[in-house]
């Protein structure tokens, strides 16, 4: 399967329409799994923008803490059943948290998504309700993946480890900065703190540099637009076995997407 860290903007939908075609030849990838909270314009999700990525080739969209920037995403949440937000919503919360995965002649594979609460907005124990999340989906299929959308290091990391040997693979977002430390546990969880973001790399974190600049210079509001040059896709590639669920191997992945001709 290939994880496809948050997509940002026209050029992140634009390296997933072109490079997923690429990598799924390249790699044979059975499944696609992307975060799409900054897809429409650097912020939140349309069904627009979410049906250009489905069209893509991704099965499933992920979430995180811009879930709401964009009033459209209701219909997302209310009709959608490829889409997740953070399962650690409270309950009452439009929209579903995990998933299970189906396709013809393939194992099931069930996914879950879940948001950090150190320096970000506070939602339920993201690891109260993985455990109990994790024991229902288990039911079904212990082929598991998570997509852990938090700031901190030491947060992803734990969860991760606590779930070692009870899932595939724990793949963290929200930083836009792909890390270097893709293991496996010793239980057979793949791990890899952060997918990294889809998009323009010339930029701060997927957006223009300049304005980003002048708002830590001068705490002045700026308007943050969607930069343009040196667009990659980044995430990962895990292969699960199929009848442990443990992971077999984990692989970042970041791939240039070739400059449009002039
Ligand atoms: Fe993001
Ligand atoms: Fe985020």
């Amino acid at each position: 399967m290939l994880f496809i860290g948050d997509v940002v903007g026209a050029p992140g939908r634009r390296a997933v329409a072109l490079l997923v075609p690429v990598l799924r030849a390249r790699h044979g990838l059975h499944y696609v799994i992307a975060n799409g909270e900054n897809s429409a314009g650097g912020s939140g999700i349309t069904p627009a923008t979410a049906s250009e990525l489905f069209s893509a080739g991704v099965d499933l969209i992920t979430t995180g803490d811009h879930l709401w920037d964009q009033k459209e995403v209701m219909g997302l949440l209310e009709n959608e059943p490829r889409f997740l937000r953070p399962r650690n919503y409270p309950s009452g919360t439009p929209g579903h948290g995990s998933a299970v995965l189906e396709r013809e002649g393939l194992p099931m594979l069930a996914v879950m998504n879940l948001q950090g609460r150190v320096f970000m907005g506070e939602l339920e124990n993201p690891f109260t309700a993985a455990l109990a999340e994790v024991e229902r989906l288990r039911q079904r299929t212990n082929l598991i993946f998570i997509d852990m959308h938090a700031e901190a290091t030491s947060e992803k990391i734990a969860l991760a480890r606590m779930l070692d040997g009870r899932v595939s693979a724990v793949v963290g977002t929200h930083t836009h900065v792909q890390t270097a430390d893709e293991q496996i546990f010793p239980g057979g969880t793949a791990f890899l703190c952060d997918a990294g973001f889809t998009g323009p790399h010339e930029s701060v974190l997927g957006r223009e540099i300049e304005p980003v600049i002048r708002r830590f210079l001068t705490n002045t509001p700026q308007r943050f637009a969607v930069a343009k040059e040196r667009v990659r896709l980044q995430g990962a590639i895990i292969e699960i076995n199929n009848t442990t669920g443990r992971a077999e191997s984990i692989q970042r992945v970041s791939e240039p997407l070739p400059p449009e001709p002039a």
